[in-house]
């Protein structure tokens, strides 16, 4: 098999995967990544191929799709390892530690690690990141807003998850910080506009919740 058989074939069993995904991780989103993920890897002058494979495997590990990321990773090795591939522990190295958690991981080791990263943090922003904010709070439960539940700013993932949050705090949470949390120029380039339209979504939604515009 050739590189352009691998990433075909790799997308083929991702999409198998994540097609029926609706909690924010579809298809879609890793297309999405994918793409932008190219499109920095070009300015920068990275290796496009360990881009793509590891795009395209990002979120097959994610352990919300699995019982632990253990177990998720374990699914990515076992992919690879009848591939012929060079890089296997490369990819398997950015896939991971690219999760944002808190910000709390330790930093991205290859430029490689560090596109990815950033290309799955652009389409946490944008209206694109608002849209999958607005669909994640809605398949938990969670309200859009009320003024009566704080940020969960102390607390894991796992303990707003159980406990009461909204899609307008989450702007507080994460999205509002990613754009100060990316590795690459050109990445950070992307973000500013897809950051202002947050603000701006922002600045409209008190206006018409305080019915003044
Ligand atoms: P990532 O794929 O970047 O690791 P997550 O798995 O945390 O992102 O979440 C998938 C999508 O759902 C992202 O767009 C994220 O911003 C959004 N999301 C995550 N947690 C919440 C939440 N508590 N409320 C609203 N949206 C959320
Ligand atoms: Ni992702």
């Amino acid at each position: 098999m050739d590189r352009q058989e691998i990433l075909i074939d790799t997308a083929d069993y991702v999409k198998k995967i994540l097609e029926n995904e609706s909690s924010g991780h579809d298809w879609w989103h890793i297309e999405r990544v994918r793409k932008t993920a190219l499109l920095i890897g070009k300015r920068e002058n990275a290796d496009l191929f360990t881009i793509e494979m590891a795009a395209l495997l990002h979120d097959v590990a994610d352990e919300k799709l699995n019982m632990s990321e253990e177990e998720g990773l374990h699914k990515v090795r076992i992919w690879l390892s009848n591939k012929n591939v060079s890089n296997k522990e490369e990819i398997i190295e950015i896939i991971s530690t690219m999760s944002f958690k808190g910000g709390n991981r330790p930093p991205m080791k290859t430029l490689e690690g560090m596109i990815v990263q950033d290309a799955d943090r652009l389409d946490a922003i944008g209206a694109i990141g608002i849209a999958r904010t607005f669909a994640y709070a809605g398949a938990h439960g969670d309200l859009i807003y009320d003024p009566a539940i704080p940020y969960r700013e102390q607390m894991t993932k796992d303990e707003y998850r159980n406990g009461k949050s909204t899609a307008i705090n989450h702007f507080y949470e994460k999205l509002l910080k990613l754009s100060n949390n990316l590795n690459t120029k050109a990445a950070k380039e992307l973000a500013n506009s897809r950051h202002e339209f947050m603000q701006d979504f922002l600045n409209q939604f008190y206006k018409e919740w305080n019915g003044l515009g």
